[in-house]
């Protein structure tokens, strides 16, 4: 029995992804939430031959708490998406409050819930949920995950572009480390499961690893005002979402990158610390998914120099992040 909840599931990200979670055979119960609109998209998609009880709610009337009620996961896509023009910092003044908002309602009603944010800058609005969390006496790092698994996807797809044939786009793994913005991203093209053709210039290499660090910013620019990813975040979102789900059923050896907290495993933290040459209170690297959330946390392995210089540009701009997000909540109490 797996109850799952979507937090902003009127939204373009919400509505697709809640399509996908109530396909999923594994969700017996999904509950939705959103500001707008709920009780009519969990109206269409009840109509669906799957599993899931479908119910949806609006905040008059405890709405958010009985949503989480009973809540196993929880997926947070609430909050503005970018135009042209904006970084995902932009959006920081008006999603880390919505964040911290509905991070406050599962704190009081589902704390045991495992919480996957997909809500911009995720680098800050994890932090946000965790101080959150914290300041309720119910922070299990193990349990939160921000969710940077568009970039995966993105490098699978765009890595099976340049082999030369997109059907092995499903099998292409990468390794997309660090955060979720622009120099933050950090593919590890060296350990793709499939090589980049030897025949790739280095000009070309420099172009698919700027692609996938940018390529939010290719959406953005393409809906032209009308917001950013939604339905390739909607695919990312469910599909870690029924990692998380299988894992917790007791499927073993799923792996798989997420931003989270380096308190989920004191020895993997440990040895990432190592290799980032500095102590980070997060970061994005292949976590192993176990019954209670972060079973391990992978180190990095082993790395070119230019993937070095890519880490190393990244940890500054996360420090920044992480602080931005931490010190939010601190001011607010
Ligand atoms: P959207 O505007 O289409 O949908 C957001 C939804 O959140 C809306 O339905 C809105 O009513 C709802 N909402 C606002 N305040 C709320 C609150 N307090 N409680 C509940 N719901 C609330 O936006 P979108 O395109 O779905 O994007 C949502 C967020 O996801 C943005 O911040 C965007 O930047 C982010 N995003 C993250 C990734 C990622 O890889 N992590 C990818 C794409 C988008
Ligand atoms: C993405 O990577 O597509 C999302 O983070 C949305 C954005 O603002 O680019």
């Amino acid at each position: 029995m797996v109850k799952a909840v979507v937090l902003g599931a009127a939204g373009g990200i919400g509505q697709p992804l809640a399509l996908l979670l109530k396909a999923n055979p594994l969700v017996t119960e999904l509950g939705l939430y959103d500001i707008v609109n709920t009780p009519g998209v969990a109206a269409d998609l009840s109509h669906i031959a799957t599993p899931a009880k479908v119910q949806g709610f609006l905040p008059p009337d405890d709405g958010l708490k009985k949503v989480l009620t009973g809540a196993d996961i929880v997926v947070i896509p609430a909050g503005v998406p970018r135009k042209p023009g904006m970084t995902r910092d932009d959006l920081f003044k008006i999603n880390a409050g919505i964040v911290k908002g509905l991070a406050t309602g599962i704190a009081t009603t589902a704390p045991k819930a495992f919480v996957l944010v997909i809500s911009n800058p995720v680098n800050s609005t994890v932090p946000i949920v965790a101080e959150t969390f914290k300041k309720h006496g119910v922070f299990d790092p193990k349990r939160l995950f921000g969710v940077t698994t568009l970039d995966v996807v993105r490098a699978s797809t765009f890595v099976s572009e340049i082999i030369g044939d997109l059907s092995l786009a499903p099998k292409v793994v990468v390794p997309v480390v660090g955060g979720h913005s622009g120099v933050t991203i950090v593919p590890l093209l060296s350990q793709s499961s499939h090589p980049l053709p030897s025949s790739l210039s280095e000009d070309s290499h420099a172009a698919l690893v700027h692609r996938i660090q940018f390529g939010g910013d290719e959406v953005v620019k393409a809906k032209d005002g009308a917001g950013s990813a939604t339905l390739s975040m909607a695919y990312a979102g469910a599909e870690f979402a029924a990692k998380v789900i299988r894992a917790i059923q007791g499927e073993k050896g799923i792996v798989a990158p997420s931003y989270v907290s380096l308190e989920s495993d004191a020895e993997g933290a440990a040895a990432l610390t190592k290799e980032l040459g500095q102590e980070l209170a997060y970061f994005s690297s292949n976590v192993e998914l176990g019954v209670d959330g972060v079973a391990k946390l992978h180190p990095l392995g082993k790395l070119t120099e230019g993937e070095q210089a890519l880490v190393k540009a990244a940890i500054p701009e996360l420090v920044k992040n992480i602080e931005t997000g931490v010190k939010f909540v601190a001011d607010s109490y």
